[in-house]
C-alpha cells in the first residue's frame, strides 16, 4: 500500500471474522466442491482478507499464497494461518508472481468493490498467473433473478456495503448495474466454465478460464 494511503479495512479488520464471516462461511465448502483442491496443487487467493477462504485450501494440504491491500486484514490472516501460507501485502492489479504459477486463483467477495477499470486489470492479472489448464474462481454478488431468500440476503449484505463507505457502496452499485461477473469476465477475455448460484440468488461462484 502506498505511503499515506488509507487502509479501508483498518477499523473493521478485528471484527470482520466475528461479524461478517458467519454470513460467508457456507460459501467455503461449496467452493471446494465446485473446484476440488488437493495437496498437489498451488492456490493464490487475491484480496484474501482474514484468510478464511484460503484456510480451506491450507487444510487440504495445497501450497497456498494470499495477497491483500490491507495491512490490517493481512494481520488477521497471519494470526489465522501463520506460516502455513505465503501472505503478502500487495495490489491485485500488479501481482508479484510469475506467469503460469497457480492451478487456481481465487477472488472471493472483493471484485465488486473495485472500480470497473481496476476490476478488469485484476482479472487480466489473475489470468496471467494461472496455468493454461488452471482456473479462476470468483465469488461475488449475482446480478440475475433472485428468490425471496435472495432479496432478504441482499438486504442484509447491503448493510456492510454501506458501512464500508460511500465509495465502496458506489462501486458495488456500479458492479450490479454493469451486470456483474459474466460481463466483466467477457470484457477481460475470459470464459465462464461454470456458474453456481447460491443464497437464493444473492451470490454466485464462477469458474473462469482463459479463452482458447
Ligand atoms: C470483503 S473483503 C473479502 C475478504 C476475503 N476474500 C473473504 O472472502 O472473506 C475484500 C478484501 O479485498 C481486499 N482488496 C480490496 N482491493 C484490493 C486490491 N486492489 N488488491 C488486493 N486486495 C484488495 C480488501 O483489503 C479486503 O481484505
Amino acid at each position: 500500500m502506498a505511503e499515506g494511503t488509507k487502509d479501508a479495512y483498518r477499523r473493521i479488520a478485528r471484527f470482520y471474522d466475528r461479524v461478517l464471516e458467519p454470513l460467508d462461511a457456507p460459501l467455503r465448502p461449496i467452493a471446494m466442491k465446485l473446484y476440488p483442491v488437493d495437496s498437489s496443487m498451488t492456490v493464490l487467493d487475491i484480496g484474501c482478507g482474514t484468510g478464511s477462504h484460503l484456510e480451506i485450501y491450507v487444510n487440504a494440504g495445497a501450497e497456498c499464497h494470499g495477497i491483500d491491500l490491507s495491512p490490517a486484514m493481512l494481520e488477521q490472516a497471519t494470526n489465522r494461518l501463520g506460516d502455513r501460507a505465503d501472505l503478502r501485502l500487495g495490489d491485485a492489479t500488479a501481482l508479484p508472481y510469475d506467469a503460469n504459477s497457480f492451478d487456481l486463483a481465487v477472488a472471493s467477495l472483493f471484485l465488486h468493490e473495485l472500480d470497473p477499470a481496476t476490476r478488469n486489470d485484476a482479472l487480466v492479472e489473475m489470468a496471467r498467473v494461472v496455468r493454461p489448464d488452471g482456473r479462476i474462481m470468483v465469488i461475488d454478488y449475482f446480478c440475475g433473478k433472485r428468490r425471496f431468500k435472495g432479496h432478504v440476503m441482499r438486504a442484509i449484505s447491503a448493510i456492510p456495503e454501506r458501512i464500508a463507505g460511500r465509495n465502496h457502496h458506489a462501486q458495488y452499485r456500479r458492479y450490479v448495474k454493469l451486470g456483474g461477473v459474466p460481463t466483466m469476465a467477457s470484457d477481460a477475455g475470459l470464459i465462464v466454465d461454470r456458474e453456481k448460484i447460491v443464497a437464493g440468488g444473492n451470490l454466485a461462484l464462477w469458474l473462469l478460464r482463459a479463452n482458447g
